[in-house]
């Protein structure tokens, strides 16, 4: 099993951004955390991040015929990109939509997400405990379904 995890806008900045919401933990924390878990559990995992909102379209996009699953942290964009919705239904993946912060109880902008509608479920809230959480969902739900 193939599963794919897109991080995109500023969350190559994690450990220096806003640690007070972030966490203090690095990107390279991150994909460190998330491929050790891959391999505890025996599936394929690969760790994407761009800051350009086209990347993010083309990296889902290159999923279609390839790819189990996807992770998508779509950072700012989540709150104003159609571009990113639009892929995820053109490829229709299964997708979970996380957030390391609690997107929900934040500034009223980001209680709004465009991927929401385009993924089986949406974790946020617990840190980097997000990522291993969808993973886990993910998994199960593609062994349940395939
Ligand atoms: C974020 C929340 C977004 O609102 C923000 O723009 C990010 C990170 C999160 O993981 O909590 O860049 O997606």
């Amino acid at each position: 099993m193939k599963i794919r995890v897109i991080n995109g806008p500023n969350l190559n900045m994690l450990g220096i951004r806003e640690p007070d919401i972030y966490g203090s933990q690095t990107y390279s924390d991150l994909v460190d955390m998330i491929s050790k878990h891959a391999d505890r559990i025996g599936i394929e995992v690969e760790v994407l991040q761009s800051n350009h909102e086209g990347d993010l379209v083309d990296m889902i996009q290159e999923c279609y015929g390839n790819i189990d699953g996807i992770v998508i942290n779509p950072g700012a964009y989540t709150h104003t990109s159609v571009a990113i919705y639009d892929a995820a239904k053109a490829v229709s993946i299964p997708m979970i939509e996380v957030h390391i912060s609690d997107v929900d109880s934040r500034e009223a902008f980001r209680q709004i997400s465009y991927i929401r509608a385009a993924c089986i479920k949406t974790i946020t809230g617990h840190g980097f405990k997000v990522y291993t959480e969808a993973i886990d969902f993910l998994t199960t739900y593609i062994k349940e379904n395939s």
